[in-house]
């Protein structure tokens, strides 16, 4: 079974993680993409947007094609807005059916913790155990080293369905 890295990015943050991730593991992409883009610039970025994940909104997605079947692990990266989750993720949890699978989280932020995001992402998922975490700011901005290896720790954490001693 594999592993599939769910994520939204705006500028491209989440997405640079969900790249990094997801070459580690070998693991499929899905994007999601609101039907309605959030504003990009100015005032309204933030005012939409952080008013959209502070009022827990669950924006339409553009269509996706994904057989949730074929992973047994679930990697979400998004970015902290308004100190929580950004809402695309929260429309695709509550749209599928992600029961009995393994789960990880990963955010980007311009520093502003993380933790309201993971425990958004866990009330949603009703997760009660421990989760593999990974925060990075602005890592597409800001490339160095410690964060390629706070990428590499995280994935050796990340759930590997093994046969035997050998990660299939
Ligand atoms: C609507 C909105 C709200 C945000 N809220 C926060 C916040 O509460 N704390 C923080 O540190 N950064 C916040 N940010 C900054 C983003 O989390 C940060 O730039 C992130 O790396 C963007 O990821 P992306 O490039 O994948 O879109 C916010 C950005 C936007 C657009």
């Amino acid at each position: 079974m594999k592993t599939l890295v769910v994520y939204y990015s705006q500028s491209g943050n989440a997405q640079w993680m969900a790249e990094r991730i997801s070459s580690a593991l070998s693991a499929d992409m899905l994007r999601l993409v609101p039907k309605k883009a959030y504003p990009e610039k100015g005032i309204r970025k933030y005012f939409f947007g952080g008013g959209s994940a502070v009022i827990k909104e669950t924006p339409e997605l553009e269509p996706y094609k994904v057989d949730l079947e074929q992973y047994g692990q679930i990697v979400f990266v998004t970015p902290v807005w308004a100190g929580t989750v950004t809402p695309p993720l929260r429309t695709f949890i509550q749209e599928e059916n992600l029961d009995g699978k393994h789960f990880a989280f990963a955010a980007c932020s311009l520093g502003g913790s993380p933790e309201k995001t993971f425990s958004a992402l866990r009330s949603l998922l009703g997760v009660t155990g421990d989760v593999p975490t990974l925060w990075l700011v602005e890592p597409k901005r800001k490339q160095k080293p410690e964060n390629e290896k706070a990428i590499e720790e995280f994935c050796g954490k990340l759930w590997r369905k093994k046969i035997g001693n050998k990660d299939v």
